[in-house]
């Protein structure tokens, strides 16, 4: 028997993206020395033939973001024509009547501004706010959601625990808490600023949220150190920032499944990994309706931000959209204030240190021939996004 799952009137269905993934043409910043992206998809010349894949699969919502080395190329001096050239992509979506989420940071700094240490110096908070003074008074009557920053935490731990993303920093724990820090109170700082030029306009942040538990639940070990993780990897921000966020931006990929062990670094991830992406992530939608659901207390409007599956071969991708969907709709039911989903990604792209063998695409992209194909699974989203509901 087949059964309907309606998502609630004006609910937001759409994609996401970045600048330096897609656009192609971004040789200024901290990535562009060690790992080129590039023409990547060409977005930047071609971002109106994308529009309209978006507008055929009836997308109402496009996230994107402001690339800041074109925007402020060098210290303090901006540029008009990227900025123009923002202003008609944005006016673009508009007159597609697609709604516009705009993140003003998402992985790439200038390079004038890794030099000077990046994140981890004091000062960026205030190069943020400089920058995106300017970004917004130019582009926000175009811009229905604006967020500051993409995934906070993980840009801190990537570049200098981990060392996967630039400056490729590993256990530097000082340079990671700095900019914890610095990143937190660049937000605060864009919130206030943005507020002054446009108090109506709605601003957050697209952070990464996981559901944390414990591998072994009979241990009390572990569990002290789930909640302790819990806290920093799912909590610590909300607390922080949760005064100046006037929506919440989530980003879902994975549950963590956390194991102690009695050798540094003590705790590791174990999953089940029964099902996995491309990219051998474990597919775990149930986990998306414990982060919803966690969020509650904050009474704040939730859009889910990003969510999506490396799957080259389009097989698990219908699945698992429709999957954290109903998940989703659970949560709306008992009382969710969920508004909009936004797949990552609308294009395959340029995935970071993992460069273009991952594919997230809704749009398979062929970069040889620079062409491209939509895949079966975005035909299927996208008869969800026309009929505001999910047929079972
Ligand atoms: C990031 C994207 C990335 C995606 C897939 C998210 O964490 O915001 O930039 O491409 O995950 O890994």
């Amino acid at each position: 028997m087949k059964k309907e799952l309606e998502f609630p009137q004006g609910f937001l269905w759409g994609s996401a993206c970045s600048s330096y993934q897609v656009e192609g043409g971004i040789e200024n910043c901290n990535w562009s020395e060690k790992f080129p992206a590039g023409k990547a998809c060409d977005y930047w010349n071609r971002y109106e033939e994308y529009f309209d894949v978006a507008e055929k699969l009836n997308q109402n919502v496009h996230r994107l973001s402001l690339e800041w080395s074109r925007i402020e190329p060098e210290e303090g001096k901006f540029d008009r024509e990227a900025i123009e050239h923002y202003k008609k992509m944005l006016k673009s979506l508009k007159k597609r009547k697609i709604k516009t989420m705009v993140t003003l940071w998402h992985s790439t700094n200038p390079m004038w501004l890794s030099e000077k240490g990046g994140w981890a110096n004091f000062k960026t908070p205030g190069y943020f706010q400089n920058y995106v003074a300017f970004a917004v008074k130019e582009l926000n009557p175009y811009v229905d959601f604006w967020l500051t920053i993409n995934e906070l935490m993980i840009s801190c731990s990537h570049p200098y625990l981990i060392g996967k993303f630039p400056p490729q920093k590993k256990l530097d724990f000082i340079g990671c808490a700095q900019a914890v820090f610095n990143f937190g109170q660049a937000h605060k700082k864009a919130y206030k600023v943005i507020k002054s030029i446009a108090p109506t306009a709605k601003v957050g942040m697209a952070e990464n949220y996981s559901f944390v538990e414990a591998y072994d639940k009979e241990s009390p070990f572990n569990n002290v150190v789930v909640s302790v993780w819990n806290f920093v990897r799912n909590q610590m921000l909300l607390e922080y920032t949760k005064k100046e966020q006037d929506f919440l931006g989530v980003n879902y990929y994975f549950h963590e499944k956390i194991r102690t062990e009695k050798r540094f670094p003590f705790i590791g991830v174990q999953n089940d990994n029964k099902k996995i992406s491309d990219l051998g992530v474990e597919i775990y939608p149930s986990a998306l309706y414990e982060v919803i659901k966690d969020m509650k207390k904050y009474n704040l409007p939730i859009y889910i931000t990003e969510n999506g599956i490396a799957d080259r071969g389009d097989k698990y991708r219908e699945a698992f959209i429709k999957e954290h969907l109903k998940v989703i709709h659970k949560a709306i039911k008992e009382g969710a204030d969920v508004r909009g989903y936004l797949y990552w990604s609308l294009l395959d792209n340029f995935e970071w240190a993992d460069g273009y063998g991952p594919r997230f695409g809704l749009v398979e992209m062929d970069y040889e021939n620079m062409t491209y194909k939509i895949r079966p699974s975005a035909y299927k989203y996208a008869e969800i996004c026309k009929g505001n509901k999910l047929i079972l």
